[in-house]
């Protein structure tokens, strides 16, 4: 009796902590200003340069990996850019190059640290980068697509073509 009315306190608690943290944390459409103007639409968009080249590991790790200033390097120490802003911004990339400091992008997608995540089963399983994070290649800054909770991930899961595990240490430490 005892036991069977603390799991149920117990279920109810975790109910409530879910639901709290989902409104105090709504995620989705987060886009945090960049300290460079850097933007997917004029790179990804525009110049087609593929998303990998860019985001090497996707695919073999954990980390998706934010290019560091040696890759902008590859084209800007050519290209300076079209209009005044355009060259300011890649001016900060050059600097950066010179002092050897790295951008300090600010994270968009960040999910908490008790949470398990990897890039490479969802990529092995030939999910695209647009069914998690939309049209990228549309955006001039980047913005998350969804709430990114608990709900989402397990959603998916859950579907019956993608076969995915469901039990908790799947996803949690
Ligand atoms: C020329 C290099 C380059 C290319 C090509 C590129 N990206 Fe990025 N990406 C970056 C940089 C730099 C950042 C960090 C700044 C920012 O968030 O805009 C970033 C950030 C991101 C983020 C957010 C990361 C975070 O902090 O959560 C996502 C998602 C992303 N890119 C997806 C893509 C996708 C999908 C494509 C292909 C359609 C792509 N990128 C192509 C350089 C690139
Ligand atoms: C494969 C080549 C390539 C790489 C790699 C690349 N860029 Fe660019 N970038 C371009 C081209 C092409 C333009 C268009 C400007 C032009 O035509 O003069 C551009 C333009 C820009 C602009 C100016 C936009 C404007 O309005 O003129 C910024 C800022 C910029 N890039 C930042 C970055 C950053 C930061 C990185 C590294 C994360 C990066 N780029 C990597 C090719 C590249
Ligand atoms: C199944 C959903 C899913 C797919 C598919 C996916 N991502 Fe992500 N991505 C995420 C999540 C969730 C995060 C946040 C991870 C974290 O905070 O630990 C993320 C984070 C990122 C980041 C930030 C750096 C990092 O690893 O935390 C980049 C860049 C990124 N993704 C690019 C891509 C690219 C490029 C593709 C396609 C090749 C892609 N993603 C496919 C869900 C996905
Ligand atoms: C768009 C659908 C989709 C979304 C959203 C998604 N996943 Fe997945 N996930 C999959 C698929 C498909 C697999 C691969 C299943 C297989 O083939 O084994 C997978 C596999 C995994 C695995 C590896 C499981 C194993 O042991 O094989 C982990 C861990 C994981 N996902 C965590 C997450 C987390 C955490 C989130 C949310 C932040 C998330 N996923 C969101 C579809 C998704
Ligand atoms: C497919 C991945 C996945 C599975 C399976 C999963 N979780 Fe989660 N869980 C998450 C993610 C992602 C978050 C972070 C949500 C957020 O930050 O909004 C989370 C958060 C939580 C939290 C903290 C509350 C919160 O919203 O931050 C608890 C407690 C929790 N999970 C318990 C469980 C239990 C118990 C199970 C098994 C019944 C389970 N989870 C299975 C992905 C998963």
């Amino acid at each position: 009796m005892k036991t069977r009315f603390l799991s149920a306190l117990g279920i109810l608690v975790l109910a409530l902590l879910i639901g709290f943290a989902a409104c105090v944390n709504p995620r989705e459409g987060y886009a945090p200003e960049q300290p460079i103007a850097f933007s997917h639409q004029l790179h990804a968009g525009v110049n087609q340069i593929p998303c990998q080249y860019c985001h090497v590991s996707v695919g073999e790790s954990h980390k998706a990996s934010i290019p560091g200033v040696n890759t902008c390097m590859n084209c800007h120490s050519q290209v300076s850019g079209r209009t005044p802003e355009g060259k300011r911004e890649i001016q900060k990339i050059r600097n950066a190059w010179k002092t050897g400091d790295p951008i300090d992008w600010v994270k968009v997608h960040d999910l908490p640290d008790h949470v398990r995540f990897s890039h490479q089963p969802h990529i092995m399983a030939g999910k695209d980068c647009t069914e998690c994070h939309g049209q990228v290649n549309t955006m001039d800054v980047v913005a998350t697509q969804n709430e990114l909770n608990m709900g989402w991930c397990v959603n998916c899961h859950r579907q019956p073509e993608n076969n995915a595990p469901i039990e908790c240490f799947t996803c949690h430490y």
